[in-house]
């Protein structure tokens, strides 16, 4: 292997190319003095000065000659690889992405076409990576637009009403206000979600990281949700281990992923039934499990619910938010190095969180 790399490097290749070129030119310079003595134009016959110099000139030239056009020769596949690899870059800088340059031989200039490429594919990689980040931005902004000119659409309507007095009496003008108010609302929560998701996405997110126990994090969290699933109709059935399981979490962001998961289980389920919350853990990992019954399912693939502004029917009607919450949830758990999935049996839709403990 070793010494194939040697035979292979360009400067070796050069040396052995001058010294055949070397070899032949002395070969040639041989074959002229050779002739001229068989014709004894040599010393010391009779020449003049100017005619001895003539013939020692043109040798030299005939060596000189001889070397360059040998030497040109045997290096000629060299210098046109070279210029190859010269127009490929040249095109790659033209906006030719992806194009590559065919690899011959196994030596620097085989490498540097072999980097040309790799370079020449992450940067078609990278390019086209930035374009669907920019088709991406470009969706989200449209439909954000749509979600928010909604709520904007009703309020100014009722301010308009307002405005020119157009209400019957006091009851219905604390109507108008109230739905103003919840607009408001709407449009705020919107706004939120949207700045979240946002937030997360950019590449520099920095997490606050602490060591919790998840167990105990979560019967916190539940025991604040109880009273609002009982007024929903909803009945808790859970089975959290004693046992610490300890987890390394951002906790103000982890807790948003539970409490979008506990406002959708009460918000899509049916009532009145029951929720289950299940934690275990297999020693490496702790998995936390949120099933509610649902009447439909209101897709085909349960996964895309985790798609971005993905609302199902009902949500539009019972006013659940802007289809972010679980496109948020997913990148908090992915940037935390868990998975989030769904998984629909029997009237049962179930979400789970893998964590990894802290070893
Ligand atoms: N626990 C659940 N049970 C039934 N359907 C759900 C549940 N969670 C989410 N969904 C469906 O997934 C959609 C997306 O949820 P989400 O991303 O939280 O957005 P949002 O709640 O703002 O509509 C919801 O509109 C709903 O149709
Ligand atoms: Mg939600």
């Amino acid at each position: 292997m070793r010494v194939k790399r040697f035979w292979n490097k360009i400067s070796i290749k050069l040396l052995i190319a001058i010294i055949i070129s070397f070899a032949i030119s002395l070969f040639i310079a041989y074959i002229i003095l050779y002739n001229l003595n068989r014709f004894h134009l040599l010393p010391p016959n009779r020449l003049s000065v100017d005619q001895y110099n003539l013939i020692v000139n043109t040798l030299t030239v005939v060596v000189i000659l001889s070397f360059i056009i040998s030497f040109l020769l045997i290096i000629r596949n060299k210098i046109k690889y070279l210029k190859l690899i010269t127009s490929s870059v040249q095109n790659i800088a033209n906006g030719k992405l992806g194009s590559t340059i065919v690899i011959k031989g196994d030596d620097e200039l085989a490498q540097l076409s072999r980097n040309i490429n790799l370079m020449s594919k992450e940067l078609e990689n990278k390019f086209e990576h930035e374009r669907q980040i920019e088709n991406a931005k470009n969706e989200l902004i449209t439909n954000i637009s749509h979600d928010l000119r909604t709520p904007l659409t009703s309020i100014i309507g009722y301010l308009d009403l307002l405005r020119k007095k157009e209400y019957k009496d006091d009851e219905q003008l604390t109507d108008y206000v109230e739905t103003i108010y919840s607009k408001s609302q709407e449009l705020k929560s919107l706004i939120n979600e949207l700045f979240e998701y946002t937030k997360l996405t950019s590449p520099d997110i920095k997490l606050n990281l602490t060591v919790i126990d998840l167990g105990g994090l979560l019967e916190q969290i539940i025991g604040e949700y109880i009273p609002i699933f009982e007024k929903a109709g909803l009945r808790i059935q859970k089975s959290i281990p004693v046992e610490d399981l300890l987890v390394t979490m951002d906790v103000e962001e982890m807790v948003r992923v539970y409490d979008n998961l506990f406002m959708n289980a009460k918000i899509y389920s049916i009532k009145p039934s029951f929720i289950k919350i299940n934690l275990d853990s297999d020693g490496k990992n702790a998995f936390l499990s949120i099933s509610n019954q649902v009447e439909e399912l209101p897709v085909e693939d349960v996964n895309l619910l985790f798609e971005r502004f993905y609302r199902g029917d009902q949500a539009r009607i019972e006013d659940g938010g802007a289809g972010l919450g679980l496109a948020i949830s997913k990148r908090i758990v992915e940037i935390h190095g868990g998975t989030i999935t769904v998984d629909y049996k029997a009237g049962w839709l179930t979400f789970i969180i893998e964590h990894r403990l802290k070893e």
